[in-house]
């Protein structure tokens, strides 16, 4: 096995590589001026079961390159060649909202199924589409963030009331809360444009005693999880503890949750940020293993492609 990082993704893959016992190196990515990109793999990946250790924030500087990538292993030689990609991209366009638009996730996915041989995330915006399954064209591992959530949560925080910003939050918030035995209650949200949103609470929706526990799965602005606290603090509720699962933190998210009057902002380590205080990557490594050895039962002696 060999853990191939994107360049930066170091203690991903890190972290990886010492979960599976295996090496890992750093995938050289070079832009030329002209817009381009070169990668070059400089570890000896032949016979090699190759996991590429790359979240899919930002994803438009990175699929390209990682698609490269995968192809360049196979030439070289390697066994397999799987994505441990711990935010997915593309996952919340999962309709066509207006006329002539793209269902982004279903074609995204169509790109990584023709160019991999297996892909594990955590906590993919699994909203109208039910499961990895119904767009991705290979084995895929989801794994759920909820359990490590729940245990900083029990050790964090006293008396939490977990709180989900929107309907679609509801799987997460629900899951935490009962592997809490804490209470639960998503607001309910109206987004206007990217960075305009309204939340508003139940009428008479307030639980004494108990510390708010905001949560949801992607932080990209920062609006909804804001909109969410105000609305709290509006009701009577205490400053809330603001918990996400991928930190996108865009457009100064930071900054906006921070002026939104949060008692703590914290997130799991799938996209790199300064709020990573929860860390899954011995749960990936684990789907990882899984993954490559139901890969090598199905192909016993597969030769490496031509
Ligand atoms: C969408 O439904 C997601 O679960 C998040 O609520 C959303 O992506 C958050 O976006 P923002 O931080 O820009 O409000």
């Amino acid at each position: 096995m060999h853990v191939l990082a994107w360049p930066g993704a170091t203690a991903l893959a890190a972290g990886l590589a010492r979960a599976l016992g295996c090496e890992w190196s750093e995938l050289a990515v070079h832009r030329f001026p002209d817009g381009e990109s070169g990668v070059r793999i400089t570890a000896d990946v032949d016979g090699r079961h190759v996991v590429l250790a790359c979240s899919l924030d930002q994803p438009e500087g990175k699929t390209l390159p990682l698609l490269f990538a995968a192809d360049a292993a196979r030439e070289l030689g390697a066994r397999s060649v799987g994505l441990c990609a711990p935010y997915l991209a593309y996952m919340r366009q999962d309709a066509r909202f207006n006329p002539g638009e793209a269902i982004t996730s279903r074609s995204y996915a169509r790109l990584l199924s023709g160019a991999l041989d297996y892909l594990v995330t955590v906590d993919p915006h699994l909203h109208r589409w039910k499961s990895l399954d119904e767009i991705y064209r290979m084995p895929t591992r989801v794994v759920a963030a909820a359990p490590a959530i729940a245990e900083w949560v029990r050790d964090n925080v006293a008396a939490p009331l977990l709180v989900g910003p929107d309907g679609e939050s509801e799987q997460w918030v629900a899951a935490v809360a009962g592997l809490c035995g804490a209470p639960w209650m998503v607001l309910a949200k109206t987004r206007h444009g990217d960075e305009d949103v309204s939340v508003r609470l139940a009428p008479g929706a307030l639980v004494a005693g108990r510390t708010p526990v905001l949560l949801d799965d992607i932080i990209a602005t920062g609006h909804t999880l804001a909109a969410a606290a105000a609305a709290l603090r509006t009701a009577g509720f205490a400053e809330p503890v603001c918990i996400g699962v991928h930190a996108l933190f865009a457009l100064r998210a930071l900054e906006r949750l921070q002026t939104a009057g949060m008692a703590r902002i914290v997130t799991c380590d799938t996209v790199q940020h300064p709020s990573n205080a929860i860390t899954l990557t011995a749960r990936l490594a684990v789907a990882i293993q899984e993954l490559i050895d139901e890969h090598t039962q199905e192909r016993p002696g597969r030769p490496g492609p031509p």
